[in-house]
């Protein structure tokens, strides 16, 4: 990052200078590290929409231009050419893995994908209904109930054994969430399997019968698992890194990751996509009367998988879902009238001025929700899916956080407008 120019603020007759700073992609920003101390002013964004939390060299976003690219490779040649744990690989450590240190990841994150015995006693403590992502979000914060002397963040060697770990346990996690909402017995993993055929296989394969996983099933996941791996300063990954400023340890901050991730309007958005599509198929609504009410101000409802923060272009994950999708079904053969009514949402949505003037594009859930249904997945394992993919990330920016040499807690300031000096007994009563 070099110091390029600088930024006059004019504050009560005085000129101050701010050094403006610019990254490798030419991104410009004005570092206002030392603002309050200098003027006695700080800056206000709510939502942080104008506000860079930090330097990052792992993932490049172009919301302008729809570009996404994973330490500097583009999204569509990885979700091509390489597959989830390599990506994996190039987002923690910062490069592609050469076959042999794949394999050596690969077996490494093999070896712990079985949880402690005790964890069937908490999830049959959980109620049959309870939520997945709750599931999920508990059990990874109890790891650190289980691996006591794995939690000093700044131990290289008790970071690289818990991100192993978590990269293992995770899909294993969410498989015995859903196994044990519908009565099934728990599967072990199965380490002769890849890390997607094992989760598949935790998933839908049962103590009775061989389970073999389709080759395009699987290859499908991976291609998910790909698309969702990182994508910067998000919401759920901004969470991890702020859990993570105060130095607790790396459990701790994927549970919290995995909590913000579940938010309709962050990675539970798939999932509400899907019962979008479902509504307007049930309740016999055409596309166009859907796309009525999500731009209606007096309804609640918003087109699911639509619109994003950070692109005002067509998200260059959704386009290659969206070919995934075709080419997933129509090799499974299955016809989905829910494809047929998201194709058309879509087709609606971009000729149409509310979606044109807020560049509303389709998102990253839009169209991953229908592949998942279409293999079996229920709706209530979208989000859960969502964070096995995210993981990466996740460990990816905790790591680069500790290693920043601008570190520090994160603790933003505010703008207090609330009661002014109110003595405790002249205080109003109601
Ligand atoms: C993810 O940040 C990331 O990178 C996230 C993510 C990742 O990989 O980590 O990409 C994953 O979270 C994708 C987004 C998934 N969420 C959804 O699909 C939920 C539906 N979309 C939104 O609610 C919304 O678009 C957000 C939350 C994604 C972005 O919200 P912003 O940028 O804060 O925009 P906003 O809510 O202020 O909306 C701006 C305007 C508003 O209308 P006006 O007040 O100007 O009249 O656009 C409207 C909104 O009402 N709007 C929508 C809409 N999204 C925004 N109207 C209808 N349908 C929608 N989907």
């Amino acid at each position: 990052m070099t110091v390029s120019l600088k930024a006059e603020l004019h504050v009560d007759g005085k000129v101050f200078e701010l050094p403006v700073v610019q990254g490798t992609e030419g991104e410009r920003a004005v570092d206002t590290r030392n603002l309050r101390s200098q003027t006695g002013l700080i800056t206000l964004d709510p939502g942080f929409a104008n506000t860079g939390a930090c330097r990052s060299a792992i993932t490049f976003i172009d919301g302008e231009r729809g570009i996404l690219r994973y330490r500097g490779i583009p999204i569509e040649e990885l979700a091509e050419h390489s597959n989830f744990l390599e990506v994996a690989h190039l987002l923690i450590y910062g490069y592609l893995p050469t076959e042999q240190t794949l394999e050596r990841f690969s077996q490494s994150v093999r070896l712990h994908t079985m949880l402690h015995e005790d964890f069937k006693r908490f999830y049959g403590a959980l109620p049959k209904d309870a939520h997945p992502m709750a599931a999920c979000s508990a059990a990874v914060g109890a790891l650190a109930t289980f691996y006591p002397d794995c939690l000093d963040p700044r131990d290289p060697r008790q970071v690289e054994i818990s991100v192993h770990r978590l990269l293992a346990k995770l899909p294993t996690m969410a498989a015995y969430a859903y196994k044990h909402s519908i009565g099934q017995p728990f599967m072990y993993p199965d380490n002769r399997r890849s890390y997607v055929e094992n989760f598949l296989y935790m998933l839908f394969g049962t103590p009775c019968e061989e389970y073999v996983v389709e080759p395009v099933v699987a290859k499908a996941i991976d291609l998910l698992f790909i698309l969702h791996a990182d994508h910067e300063q998000n919401c759920s990954t901004s969470t991890v890194r702020l859990v993570g400023s105060s130095m607790v340890n790396l459990f701790a901050c994927i549970s919290a990751g995995i909590n913000a991730l579940w938010g309709p309007r962050h990675g539970g958005a798939n999932q509400e996509v899907i019962h979008m599509l479902v509504a307007i198929r049930d309740e016999g609504m055409t596309a166009r009367q859907f796309v009525e009410r999500a731009k209606s101000k007096d309804d609640t409802s918003r087109l699911m998988g639509f619109g994003h923060r950070v692109y005002r272009n067509y998200d260059p994950r959704a386009r290659v879902i969206k070919k995934a999708c075709h080419d997933v079904l129509g090799r499974l053969g299955v016809h989905s009238k829910l494809l047929e009514i998201a194709v058309e949402l879509e087709e609606i949505a971009l000729s149409d001025e509310y979606f044109i003037e807020r560049k509303l594009y389709p998102n990253v859930d839009f169209y991953s929700g229908i592949i998942y249904n279409a293999i079996g997945i229920p709706a209530t394992m979208f989000t859960p899916m969502f964070a096995i993919g995210r993981l990466p990330g996740w460990l990816a920016h905790w790591i680069e956080m500790h290693a920043d040499e601008d570190f520090k807690i994160g603790r933003p300031r505010q703008i207090y407008d609330g009661a002014t000096l109110t003595h405790y007994h002249e205080a109003e009563r109601h």
